[in-house]
């Protein structure tokens, strides 16, 4: 497991430099059909990705935001080569990069790399979580107490509307939204806020399979938005990520929103 999670942080520090190189000039944006912007810095670290997986891995899958490498494998790369894409051609540095190992759905090892505030989260399940190889744990705020916050991602055509659940834990916690879903993910991990709601489903699982992971490792609990587990090498059904405290009561909300 070492191999992989070494491997996986040599890809997020290559992520880091190029996201780092482009940020504050001339990125090639473009809009895809679902009005979500791509940069040539998307481009590039997930070109390269597949290329040292077909040298150092040949045999796996590569699940990636961009671009994807079929295999017949248990094993799958899973990476969003930015998350917060929209905020990078925005040039707000809250974009991470984010790559997970899955195996039969699970996510086994995982890193989201934050280049600006030079920050790797990574995780081997079973073996806690860690940012910058420090312990890292959830914090055990709970819904309606002082210093609960919790991120949401909200957008047009998502399958789940979150301006309802947001509507109603607003009296219950800070809510914020940051623009990069790993990277609240990892806020919550290191305990500086309480839960994450993702109503991403179409290629949502490169946003968050090394997320799941890091989450769980740091004492957390992840689910779809129904509350129920999911496999992280296919379209995922939206995604929650909270700590202890907070988890049963906002999966009760959840379903209470989405029949
Ligand atoms: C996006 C970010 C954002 C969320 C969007 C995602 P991308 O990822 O995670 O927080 O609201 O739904 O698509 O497109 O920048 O990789």
């Amino acid at each position: 497991m070492d191999e992989f999670l070494n491997f996986a942080k040599r890809i997020a520090f290559y992520a880091g430099n190029v996201m780092k190189e482009f940020f504050n000039k001339e990125q090639g944006v473009i809009y895809k059909e679902d009005r979500t912007p791509v940069t040539l810095a998307d481009k590039k670290i997930n070109e390269y990705l597949i290329e040292e997986v077909k040298k150092e891995y040949p045999s796996f899958k590569v699940i990636g935001e961009e671009l994807s490498l079929d295999n017949d494998s248990d094993y799958a790369w899973v990476c969003d080569p930015i998350d917060g894409t929209s905020m990078f051609t925005r040039h707000v540095p809250i974009s991470v990069f984010s790559l997970a190992l899955v195996k039969d759905g699970e996510p086994i090892v995982g890193v989201v790399y934050d280049p600006f505030l030079d920050e790797m989260y990574s995780a081997i399940k079973g073996e806690g979580a860690y940012c910058n190889d420090k312990e890292i744990h959830v914090n055990n705020k709970k819904l309606g107490e002082l210093g609960c916050n919790i991120d949401y991602c909200m957008w047009s055509k998502a399958k789940y509307d979150t301006l309802e659940i947001v509507k109603e834990l607003r009296n219950r916690a800070k809510m914020c939204s940051f623009g990069s879903v790993a990277h609240g993910c990892m806020l919550v991990a290191s305990g500086k806020i309480s839960g994450e709601i993702f109503p991403g489903t179409s290629h949502g699982e490169c946003d968050v399979s090394a997320s799941k992971l890091i989450v769980e490792e740091a004492g957390g609990c992840t689910s779809n938005i129904h509350g129920e587990s999911q496999r992280y090498d296919k379209d995922i059904d939206g995604f929650i990520a909270t700590n202890k405290e907070v988890y049963d009561e906002l999966v009760l909300e959840l379903r209470r929103f989405y029949k």
